[in-house]
């Protein structure tokens, strides 16, 4: 397993969990984190294609370039390398825990549950909504980016 390293996994990986991945990053720099970060989704109907527009554009306010990101499926072998892996809604959860592998390590979580202020709520899925839903994942990411990083240091 890579030590203090972080999965992120929604269902497309177009939208939500790159800019999980693309806040943890940026948080864990500002403070000095050492940490391997990546995304993945659920299914793999948009593998290989790029970041969804609107999530480009809520990534670019926040100084962030997310045009090189490509999606991907989650692997089995994401269960061993990663040391956490968080779902960014329930179902994602839900589908991870049915595709885990009997040897998985990982620890496997929702991402708001890092937040105390919102255990058990989900990073809303903003793919069929407008772009205030892609800023409203942001600000969810991005809070839970600040607790991770203060956890994994504490
Ligand atoms: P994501 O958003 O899981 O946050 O990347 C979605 C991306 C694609 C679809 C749904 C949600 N889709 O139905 O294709």
């Amino acid at each position: 397993m890579i030590q203090r390293s972080v999965l992120f996994v929604c269902l497309g990986n177009i939208c939500r969990s790159p800019l999980a991945e693309a806040a943890l990053r940026a948080e864990a720099v500002a403070q000095g984190l050492a940490l391997t970060i990546d995304s993945a989704g659920t299914s793999g109907v948009h593998a290989g294609e790029g970041a969804d527009p609107r999530a480009i554009a809520e990534a670019k306010r926040h100084g962030i370039d997310l045009t090189t990101h490509r999606a991907r499926a989650v692997s089995h072998d994401d269960f061993v390398h990663f040391g956490h892996i968080y779902a960014l809604d329930h179902k994602n959860l839900r589908d991870l825990r049915a595709m885990a592998p009997g040897r998985s390590s990982a620890k496997l979580g929702l991402l708001l549950d890092t937040v105390p202020l919102r255990i058990g709520q989900a990073v809303i899925d903003p793919y069929y909504g407008d772009a205030d839903g892609f800023a409203r994942a942001w600000d969810d990411v991005a809070i839970a980016a600040r607790h991770i990083v203060h956890r994994l240091m504490g």
